[in-house]
């Protein structure tokens, strides 16, 4: 049994909270793939982490999320390993005259777990909003997906100092249509200015942001706050993981460049695996 004293402060709410329990979020290694592969190169990325990583670790879970194409492929290539399915978006419709558009429920039907919803990417090229991002939550949820949902600020956010406020913008708008006493997401901290980089934030910025995102999640519902995983994304690879992964409420990584090679997400893996 362990007591952790939470203060929470935000522009204006204040709120004191303690919380009991020995829940802990499961870690996770979730790999982006992104506009990225082909028959080929999929079967040789899954075959190879395959062979360096025969048994996952029950603790610390692995998810690849390639493009809508190929998950069946890649469903079938990680059959019997442990390893996961994720997809890179979905439509916050269930059906009907919405073309080119790609339902949770049919995610489902071939065999995926999680979704990435609220990437930088498609908040930036795609002009989703705060508004689309929490639907597209609400359908994963109702399609029994897990939603990995994104947030995280520009550099110019930063610099202005803006970046709780822009946090605390993308997370309220979702938090509004999730039931925190049931639902089950795992959420992902991605500055934009980290992603593709090559240059990650540093452990000081990542510590402050997830025990921010910690603090949030638990004040919404304390269990929900427990076992709800925070994953960082940006510039995570096998140099920088096993810094990243000691830092407290880094639950994982949410993985892009470097989830395309198989050594180096197998680094990530053990990295992780070492923290557990
Ligand atoms: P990189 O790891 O390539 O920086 O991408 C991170 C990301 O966007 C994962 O969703």
């Amino acid at each position: 049994m362990f007591q952790v004293q939470i203060v929470f402060v935000t522009q204006s709410l204040i709120c004191h909270l303690t919380v009991g329990g020995n829940m802990t979020a499961k870690k996770w290694v979730i790999g982006n793939w992104k506009l990225q592969g082909s028959l080929a190169s999929n079967r040789g990325l899954i075959e190879c982490i395959r062979a360096r990583l025969p048994v996952l670790d029950e603790r610390v879970g692995m998810a690849v999320s390639p493009v809508f194409p190929y998950l069946p492929q890649v469903a079938d290539l990680i059959k019997g390993s442990g390893i996961d399915l994720g997809a890179q978006n979905l439509s916050e419709q269930v059906k009907g005259a919405y073309t080119g558009e790609v339902a949770g429920t049919m995610l489902k039907d071939v065999g995926v777990k999680f979704v990435i919803v609220g990437h930088s990417e498609r908040r930036a090229y795609q002009g989703e909003d705060d508004e689309l991002i929490a639907r597209k939550v609400r359908s994963a949820l109702d399609a029994g997906l897990v939603p990995v949902l994104c947030v995280g600020e520009t550099r110019d956010e930063r610099e202005a100092g803006e970046t709780w406020a822009i946090l605390l913008r993308q997370l309220n708008a979702v938090f509004d249509l999730i039931d925190s006493s049931k639902d089950d997401i795992v959420l992902a901290y991605e500055p934009r200015w980290a992603i593709g980089t090559g240059v990650s934030a540093t452990p000081e910025m990542i510590a402050d942001v997830h025990g921010f995102l910690r603090t949030y999640l638990v004040a919404r519902h304390v269990e929900f706050g427990a076992r709800t995983p925070i994953l960082y994304g940006g510039s995570m690879n096998g140099a920088n993981a096993a810094t990243i992964a000691i830092i407290p409420d880094v639950d994982g990584g949410l993985i892009g460049s470097a989830a395309l090679k198989a050594d180096e997400f197998v680094s990530i893996y053990d990295a992780l695996r070492a923290a557990a």
